[in-house]
């Protein structure tokens, strides 16, 4: 197991060793699906998944302006602007309190920005959807502990993730297509590397495990945007290898977001990296060259 970060100098450095366990790994479990992937269900029923409306035309799928957001004074978002492209694979970085977890609140409709636009595709305007509309829009938000149905096997959970409140025309719809939804779920069992535990009960997979399930979980959805917030603290070394491996083919397909501490995760994925700072866009590029970014480098290692 790794460190869930390191800090402040592990920007530089390789995963840590075993014996600085973070404290805040979930073994105490799932908690019964509540604000997860299944939660986020929203109106993706029958043959309608979310993220099928998104138009992107302009090959951008997430576009924020001068985002700010404050709690009692303090700016926790401070003209934060930041364009994903459709397909990509973007990491964010940056020290405690610099703001990741707050953007991907605003993106997802939890906290709402005092200024600043936030745009899904060309046309759905963020900041003014309901966080059950946005999720059924297309974005699928992974929390950092998993939320999975402990008592349910790894293949119900997949299952329960498709339902939503249905008319009884759509649930009658679905019976139908029963067997090509059982295909799908077997499909992406495989792709989870859950394909040989898909009867095994979700409490007693590994924490890794149970991550990639969520994981599975909100793929069900068909999400157009994936946000992860540090999804491989607390995983071992494998898992996490596995984990990059899993998100770079879900690169192209979908749009990924990931935060992370884990430096040596955010050097196997790859991608362009931006790291955020006191709420607002520090540097952004390759990985090596915010890496040696004086203004970086003065953030992390203190003045
Ligand atoms: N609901 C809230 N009320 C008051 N302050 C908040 C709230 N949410 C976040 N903050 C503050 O806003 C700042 C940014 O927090 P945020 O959680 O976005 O940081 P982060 O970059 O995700 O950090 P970490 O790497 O530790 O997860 C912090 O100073 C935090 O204490
Ligand atoms: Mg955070």
């Amino acid at each position: 197991m790794k460190p869930v970060s390191l800090r402040p100098s592990w920007m530089f450095a390789p995963a840590a060793p075993a014996a600085a366990v973070a404290a805040n790994d979930p073994a105490s479990g799932g908690r019964h699906g509540s604000a997860g992937a299944a939660g986020a269900a929203g109106d993706a029923v029958g043959s309608h998944y979310a993220g099928r409306d998104v138009d992107t035309s302009h090959q951008v799928i997430l576009y924020l302006d001068g985002i700010s957001v404050s709690f009692d004074g303090f700016k926790a978002l401070n003209q934060l602007s930041l364009s994903i492209d459709v397909g990509e694979l973007r990491c964010i970085i940056g020290p405690n309190g610099a703001g990741k977890t707050t953007m991907m609140d605003v993106i997802t409709g939890k906290t709402r920005p005092d200024t600043g636009t936030a745009f899904f595709g060309q046309t759905f305007d963020l900041t003014r959807m309901s966080e059950a509309k946005i999720a059924s829009s297309g974005i699928g938000r992974k929390f950092q502990k998993p939320t999975v149905f402990e008592h349910h096997t790894a293949f119900e959970n997949l299952e329960l993730a498709m339902r939503a409140p249905r008319s009884p025309w759509a649930t009658l719809f679905a019976r139908r297509q029963d067997s090509a939804t059982a295909d799908r779920i077997a499909a992406t069992l495989e792709r989870i590397r859950l394909g040989r535990d898909a009867d095994r009960p979700a409490g007693l997979l590994s924490h890794g495990q149970k991550q990639w399930l969520e994981i599975g979980m909100l793929l069900m959805q068909e999400p157009r945007l994936l946000l992860l917030d540090e999804p491989v603290a607390g995983m071992t070394d494998d898992e996490t290898e596995r984990t990059a491996e899993l998100f770079l083919s879900l690169a192209g397909e979908h749009s990924l977001v990931v935060v992370e501490h884990d430096m040596a995760f955010i050097a196997a994925l790859g991608g362009k990296v931006t790291v955020l700072h006191e709420g607002a866009v520090l540097a952004e590029g390759p990985l090596a060259d915010v890496q040696s970014d004086e203004r970086v480098i003065e953030v992390y290692l203190g003045r």
